[in-house]
């Protein structure tokens, strides 16, 4: 029965495994720094970060942190959610999905308006998420054509992406380029 809940403190000598696992080798390593960033940063605040748990065992992970979306108008609020990971022997048991919906559920009682993330729009466009860019809504790193499809956008208040305009500015953890490859 998998429980989602906060991530804590405590879950620190766990969350690096699993980052490893879920993103391998290659990845892996920088997502564990990434992560450990986010967790302190305070320009990623406020920041939602959730755990899912099997009898207390940590077996995947979000966090959706601050971000601002700087265009013509007045700066809009919004969020980046980044990473999501689940352990690997538990893959495709929905354990991502209620992960993404109960982050989502935390940003629209929040009333945060607009979720974004970099990864693929399959996965993301079952939570409503669509390109960003054909909305002229562009990441904080310049994206290659061939994965433009892949910075997606959610809107949680209706609306939200009529008005939406501009580059999304994000917490400082998260900013560098290395974090914006595929
Ligand atoms: C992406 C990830 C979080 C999904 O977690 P999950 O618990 O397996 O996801 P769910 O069980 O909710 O959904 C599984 C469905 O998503 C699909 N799916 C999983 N990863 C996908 C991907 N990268 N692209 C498209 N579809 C994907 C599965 O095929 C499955 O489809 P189905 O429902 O039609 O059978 C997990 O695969 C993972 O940790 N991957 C490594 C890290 C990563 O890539 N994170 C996301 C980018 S930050």
């Amino acid at each position: 029965m998998i429980a989602i809940d906060d991530l804590q403190p405590e879950d620190a000598p766990a969350l690096a495994p699993l980052l490893l696992a879920a993103f391998g080798p290659a990845e892996g390593p920088e997502i564990v720094v990434l992560t450990d960033a986010l967790m302190s940063d305070p320009s990623a605040e406020p920041r939602h970060a959730l755990a899912a748990r099997d009898g207390g065992q940590l077996v995947g992970m979000v966090i959706l942190s601050h971000a601002r979306l700087e265009g013509a108008g007045a700066p809009a609020t919004a969020s980046l959610l980044a990473p999501l990971a689940v352990t690997p022997e538990r893959h495709a048991q929905g354990i991502g999905s209620r992960l993404v919906r109960a982050g989502l559920q935390r940003l629209t009682d929040a009333g945060v308006p607009l979720v974004f993330t970099f990864g693929d729009p399959a996965y993301y466009g079952r939570f409503g998420f669509e390109p960003a860019m054909p909305r002229g809504l562009q990441a904080p790193h310049p994206i290659q054509d061939e994965h433009r499809d892949a910075w997606v956008v959610h809107a949680l208040a209706p609306d939200a992406l009529a008005s939406a305009a501009g580059k999304l500015a994000c917490a400082e953890s998260i900013r560098d380029p290395r974090y914006w490859r595929v």
